[in-house]
């Protein structure tokens, strides 16, 4: 039976009060924190290093999920593994050698997953579905926090559920109170949510709404 998790991303949280936040999600029942790296290049925004995301480590007992959209993956996974990555998602549309990269994570000892956007098929990933821990759906355009979730991507999910009854499947991208359930109905088991809960007043509050309705 997959567990069912919630991985806030702290793309949108307030850096200032940053530890703060970490705690109101743990204390939330969140159950990975979610790292959104961006390099301007593969995405149209930059966002944070392995700096960053090992003081992350250093204020949380969460498992780190890094959520790599950078070109040449393959020159700073090891990086991310030395900050205390426990998972490390990489896209298939950066790399030629998606293969190699995956064993490349698993041999840093840590979890290897594949990411693809949203118009990228499931056809791109089929053959190492068998050497992922989990596949990250992107369910928005990747870049930016707070964008609507794009509903044919709940198609890709539910094809991915049928093909892989025990795979991690994770959504990540405009996900909602009022969606989440039809994420999870599609197949999803892992739930990215940024500005849902990073974006409100009383994040603790919202993350346990959010546990609460997937395990309810
Ligand atoms: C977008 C990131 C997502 C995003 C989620 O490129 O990969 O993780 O931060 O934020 P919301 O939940 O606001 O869409
Ligand atoms: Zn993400």
């Amino acid at each position: 039976m997959l567990k069912q998790i919630i991985a806030p991303s702290v793309l949108n949280a307030n850096f200032l009060e940053l530890g703060n936040g970490l705690k109101a999600i743990e204390n939330g029942g969140a159950g990975l924190v979610h790292l959104d790296i961006m390099d301007g290049h593969f995405v149209p925004n930059i966002s944070f290093g392995p700096g960053i995301s090992a003081c992350v480590k250093k204020g949380t007992k969460l498992p780190l999920d890094c959520h790599l959209m950078i070109e040449n993956p393959e020159n700073y996974v090891g990086e991310f593994a030395k900050a205390g990555a426990s998972i490390i998602s990489v896209h298939a549309e950066t790399t030629n050698h998606l293969d190699r990269l995956l064993h490349q994570i698993a041999e840093l000892g840590v979890k290897p997953a594949v990411a693809i956007n949203p118009a990228t098929p499931l056809e791109s990933i089929k053959y190492v579905l068998d050497i992922v821990d989990m596949v990250l759906i992107m369910s928005v355009n990747p870049g930016f926090g707070g964008q609507s979730l794009i509903p044919y991507c709940l198609d890709k999910i539910r094809e991915l559920r049928a093909l892989k009854p025990e795979l991690n499947i994770q959504i990540d991208g405009g996900v909602k109170l009022d969606n989440i359930l039809a994420c999870k109905e599609a197949g999803a088991n892992i739930f990215v949510v940024g500005s849902a809960i990073f974006g409100k007043p009383d994040p603790e509050a919202v993350c346990r709404e959010f546990v609460a309705k997937v395990n309810g």
